[in-house]
């Protein structure tokens, strides 16, 4: 098992976001986290990711709630929710954020630079900005452009680019296609297939289900802080209840 969750608990003040979530990511698996919005899915990957226990820290500061976390979360073999953000970044799981956000006002290169910030390994480095640049030849050719001026089909690739720049072995992509014109979509999706086949393990948050569950191994359904379904897309979309009132479809 690459990623174990294990009864994750999170809550700010009385709002209980993720209720006992248990889930895990194999090595080489595609898997999504699929429900409704305001289920709780970007909570999840920004508690797995660390993102929660530094919100945490700075709200402790101040005198607003406080954000209670339960549960384990296991990347690799090792706890990550002892160790900050940054630290987990070097363990090689990487958090590719909900809307795209590059660094406005910095170039292309710039910005994919940036996501390779904490590696030491300038070899690697170099290594990886090839492989973004092979993955998407875009933005080898707008690498000097200010990233602000990019389509927002562009605008994605960066920061799923960016995201490829830190070695991830686990890549945990919210939601991508957002926002993007049919055509567009499906070009994100087919780099997501791409990235998979380059042996990085992918946890996939989407709203685009039936385009999702023909890419993925395995599904999660999430709704109200709760995992209420898993299976494969077929099963999942054999299950009348869950079709219609979890899926939307
Ligand atoms: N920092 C926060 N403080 C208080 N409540 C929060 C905070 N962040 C998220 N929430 C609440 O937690 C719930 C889950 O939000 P989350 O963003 O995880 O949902 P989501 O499944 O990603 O939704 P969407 O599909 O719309 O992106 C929502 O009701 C949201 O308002
Ligand atoms: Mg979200």
């Amino acid at each position: 098992m690459l990623l174990d969750v294990t009864n994750l608990t999170v809550s700010y003040d009385k709002a209980v976001l993720l209720n006992n979530i248990s889930m895990h990511v194999d090595e080489g698996e595609l898997v999504s986290m699929v429900g409704p919005n305001g289920a709780g899915k970007s909570t999840l990957l920004r508690t797995i990711s660390g993102l929660v226990a530094w919100e945490k820290e700075i709200t402790r500061r101040s005198t607003q709630g406080d954000i209670i976390i339960k549960g384990s979360v296991i990347f690799n073999g090792e706890r990550m929710d002892q160790i900050p953000a940054n630290e987990i970044v070097k363990k090689g799981l990487i958090h590719c954020p909900e809307r795209r956000r590059p660094f406005r006002e910095m170039t292309v290169l710039d910005n994919l630079m940036a996501g390779a910030y904490l590696m030491k390994d300038k070899i690697q480095t170099q290594e990886n900005l090839d492989q973004v640049y092979q993955l998407f030849p875009v933005l080898h050719g707008r690498s000097k452009q200010i990233s602000g001026t990019l389509s927002g089909g562009e605008q994605q690739m960066l920061a799923v680019g960016r995201a490829l720049m830190s070695t991830p072995k686990l890549l945990c992509i919210d939601e991508p296609s957002t926002g993007l014109a049919p055509m567009m979509r499906d070009e994100v999706f087919k780099k997501i297939m791409e990235i998979k086949k380059l042996g990085i393990t992918i946890l996939l948050v989407e709203q685009e289900v039936k385009m999702v569950f023909t890419m993925t191994t395995r599904n999660y359904v999430l709704s109200s802080g709760k995992i209420i379904a898993e299976g494969t897309g077929d099963q999942l979309l054999q299950d009348e209840i869950i079709r219609k009132t979890y899926l939307g479809l």
